[in-house]
């Protein structure tokens, strides 16, 4: 055998026997420690590497000086290597504990902080995503305490709104009661009046607690868009008629959409009450149907005279009121006498059903200001011509 096989021989039996006790350790230590892993890895490492020297060197030079040298350098190798392994590990271990720390503020009202100190870019990436998980659940956790506020401030308008029209009707039926009503009759349509606001606000509550519980079930039909306008503007001509104002619909495209009819029957008459009661007398409310694209829009415009720009983006809002200091109103206290319109009764829920259902469609309902008043509009996806 030549020398040169010789001493590839020592070397190798040399390295294999650090491998026989190495490797093992290493097993072992797979779910200890990463900086131990890392340590005991070098360890062997550098054990092979010495063993196979010292073996190789005591093979080819038994007892010389020279043998010594090779042992003694072999071995400083050996201990700087292993200085150099554990201060890595320990550099492994304080980056890991500070991430550690700073995940204990994922989700703490200051937000998550960064570890100071530098970082593997592992290690970094883990630090990035901590952070940008952390500004998620600040982001749900506000979103959370908002709805929560609203559904609070919410039932405080409700209750308001009901109680209002509830202690009209107490004055009322007391009145009738101790025979103090000089005109009985009027009282006893009065409270038919308040009666049907309240059922009317209920009916919207039980809709819009339908809508944001995601229980409204469609059954969709395929309908002439032209049909459910139609029936809507009859729906809202009397009061139109009452109110003086008029309501044209000349432009109504006959396109096909699929839809709930009585649902988005509700929503044109929401959005006609709306732009009736609040164009002047004389002034005109013009609904109209055009299809674009994919899309078929209906608009609702009135002469209101505009929305401010601050509110047009809050109209769509549950129990949003334009303007409204939600004082009691005249109507409910009132003695008998002035004509109750349905569409000054709302207690700012009609444009959340509006959009609720339209959505619901995947639709979607706008707002915008147009000369002299503003134009609501819901778009519906149409409906396949061949369907
Ligand atoms: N067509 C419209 N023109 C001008 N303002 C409107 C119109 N429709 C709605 N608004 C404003 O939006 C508010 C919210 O409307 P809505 O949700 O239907 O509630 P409500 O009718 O009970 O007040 C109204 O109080 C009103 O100020
Ligand atoms: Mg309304």
């Amino acid at each position: 055998m030549s020398d040169l096989m010789l001493m590839a021989s020592y070397a190798a039996l040399g390295a294999a026997a650090a491998g026989v006790v190495g490797w093992p350790a290493v097993l072992l230590l797979r779910r200890r420690s990463l900086a131990l892993s890392l340590f005991t890895v070098v360890f062997v490492t550098v054990l092979a590497v010495a063993a196979s020297t010292i073996a190789v060197a005591e093979a080819m030079l038994p007892g010389h000086h020279d043998f010594q040298v090779v042992t003694i350098v072999t071995c400083m190798g050996s201990v700087v290597s292993l200085i150099v392994a554990a201060l890595l590990s320990r550099q492994v271990v304080a980056g890991s504990r500070a991430l550690t720390r700073a995940a204990r503020t994922v989700g703490s009202d200051a937000g998550f902080t960064a570890p100071l100190g530098p970082l593997s870019s592992e290690l970094s990436e883990l630090s990035a995503e901590l952070s940008a998980t952390s500004a998620r659940l600040a982001e749900s956790r506000q979103r959370e305490r908002a709805l929560e506020s609203s559904r609070r401030e919410l039932i405080a308008w409700i209750s308001h709104d009901l109680r209002t029209p509830l202690a009209g009707l107490r004055a009322m039926a007391e009145a009738l009661e101790d025979g103090v009503a000089d005109e009985p009759q009027r009282y006893h349509s009065r409270i038919r009046t308040e009666v049907d606001r309240l059922t009317g606000m209920v009916d919207d509550l039980f809709e819009l607690s339908r809508i944001q519980a995601g229980a409204l079930t469609l059954s969709l039909s395929r309908v002439s868009v032209y049909d459910l306008v139609g029936d809507a503007i009859a729906g809202a001509y009397p009061l139109a008629r009452e109110r003086g104002v008029h309501l044209v619909g000349d432009r109504i495209a006959p396109a096909p959409v699929e839809v709930d009819s009585r649902e988005i029957t509700r929503v044109l008459g929401n959005l006609l009450i709306n732009a009736i009661r609040s164009t002047p007398v004389d002034g005109t409310v013009a609904v109209a149907a055009r299809q674009e694209e994919a899309e078929v829009v209906v608009s609702v415009t009135d002469g209101c005279g505009g929305i401010d720009e601050q509110d047009l983006a809050r109209v769509f809002e549950t129990g949003w009121r334009g303007g409204s200091a939600r004082t009691p109103r005249k109507a409910a206290t009132a003695p008998a006498g002035a004509v109750q319109h349905h569409g000054d009764t709302g207690a700012g829920l009609g444009l959340a059903i509006v959009r609720g259902i339209v959505e619901a469609h995947a639709g979607h309902a706008s707002v915008h200001n147009v000369h002299g008043g503003c134009c609501f509009e819901i778009a519906l996806p149409a409906a396949m011509p061949w369907a």
